[in-house]
């Protein structure tokens, strides 16, 4: 079933969290809300549950106007930041909640929690309490319950920041692949780039309020259209006019018609270095970051970032010569 997101907007007394914003979430999308902390993904994750009113705009899913149904009824999976298990249920209890509540007799319940487990890949340890359960556990169970009900529309609030890296890496492809078996629109808040890189069909960028770009990942990361996601989704270097016109000489021929002050995103791996005693550049810093070396180089009283994915025989204090492609970087809106 498709969501669509039209103008919502929100105030929170003076404040305004949400500013006319707009979005699409098709019949089997997975869409990440990324964005700095504050700018009001929780907010419209809440809104689209039926856990917060909006002041303008209109939520439909399939067709339907989800004002007219509150937030019991829309039929939504929920997996907020924060393990929401119920602490005094055990495993099994806690996934077959909502089934009990829909009246199913135990012996269903009892077969289809034991379905979900697997599916989330939970161990074998159906009568545990939630304290006696890993943080990756507890989130397998919160997810488990929140898709027992086969839900409509499946909304997850940082589901995996609570846990380790190792985990973290482990449950996002296993989140995917379970969403990608239901084919359930999805909605993920994450302030980590990595993770909606990795996870999303599609982007959603938002800063302030508003959403500053919608993409597939790749359109993101290759083509940002403003500093802001230049900057936020992977390491830009963002040169002015004249800089990017000295460093690559082409590069001004592409610049965009349209009007306003414009920067050229380059990315750190766009940028080979090759020594020279007289090269443009001097290394400033080397730093070994196990499968790339991020070098810093002072060029022309500013500093540019660039990364190299082989061991370099680059040193602070080297002097070194450039080598960028004429097709590199991307321009964006300052
Ligand atoms: N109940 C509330 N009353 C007043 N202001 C609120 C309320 N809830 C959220 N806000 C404000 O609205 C803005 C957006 O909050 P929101 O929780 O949506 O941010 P977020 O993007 O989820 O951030 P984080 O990554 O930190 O979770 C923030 O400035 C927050 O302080
Ligand atoms: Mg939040």
């Amino acid at each position: 079933m498709h969501l669509e997101i039209r103008d919502i907007s929100k105030f929170f007394g003076d404040f305004q969290a949400l500013r006319e914003v707009s979005l699409d979430v098709g019949g089997d999308e997975f869409v990440c809300l990324l964005g700095p902390s504050g700018c009001g993904k929780t907010t419209l994750l809440r809104i689209v549950a039926g856990l917060e009113p909006y002041d303008s705009g209109t939520l439909m899913l399939g067709g339907r106007d989800l004002r007219e149904v509150d937030a019991q009824h829309r039929g939504f999976g929920i997996v907020f930041q924060s393990y929401s298990l119920f602490p005094n249920m055990t495993v099994s209890e806690n996934i077959g909640y909502g089934l009990k509540i829909q009246k199913w007799p135990q012996e269903r319940i009892n077969a289809k929690v034991r379905e979900l487990m697997e599916l989330v890949r939970f161990p074998e340890l159906a009568e545990r309490y939630p304290h006696e359960l890993s943080g990756g556990q507890q989130q397998r169970v919160a997810i488990a319950r929140a898709i027992a009900v086969d839900p409509k529309l499946l909304l997850l609030d940082e589901p995996l920041s609570a846990l380790d890296a190792r985990v973290r890496a482990e449950m996002r492809a296993e989140i995917r692949d379970v969403q990608r078996r239901l084919g359930i629109p999805t909605i993920m808040v994450t302030h980590d780039q990595e993770e909606a890189l990795t996870m999303a069909d599609k982007v959603v960028c938002m800063k302030d309020g508003r959403i500053e770009q919608v993409g597939t990942p790749h359109e993101l990361y290759a083509r940002p259209q403003t500093r802001f996601v230049a900057d936020f989704v992977g390491i830009s270097n963002l040169l002015d006019e004249a800089e990017a016109a000295r460093l690559i000489p082409e590069v001004v021929n592409r610049k965009p018609k349209e009007g306003g002050a414009h920067l050229l995103a380059l990315r750190p791996e766009e940028i080979g270095l090759r020594k020279e005693d007289d090269g443009a550049g001097e290394v400033t810093a080397v730093t070994f970051l196990g499968n790339i070396n991020r070098i810093q180089i002072e060029w022309q009283g500013r500093e540019l970032v660039a990364e190299v994915h082989r061991t370099t025989d680059v040193a602070p204090g080297d002097r070194v010569a450039f080598e960028v492609g004429p097709e590199s970087g991307a321009w964006v809106r300052a």
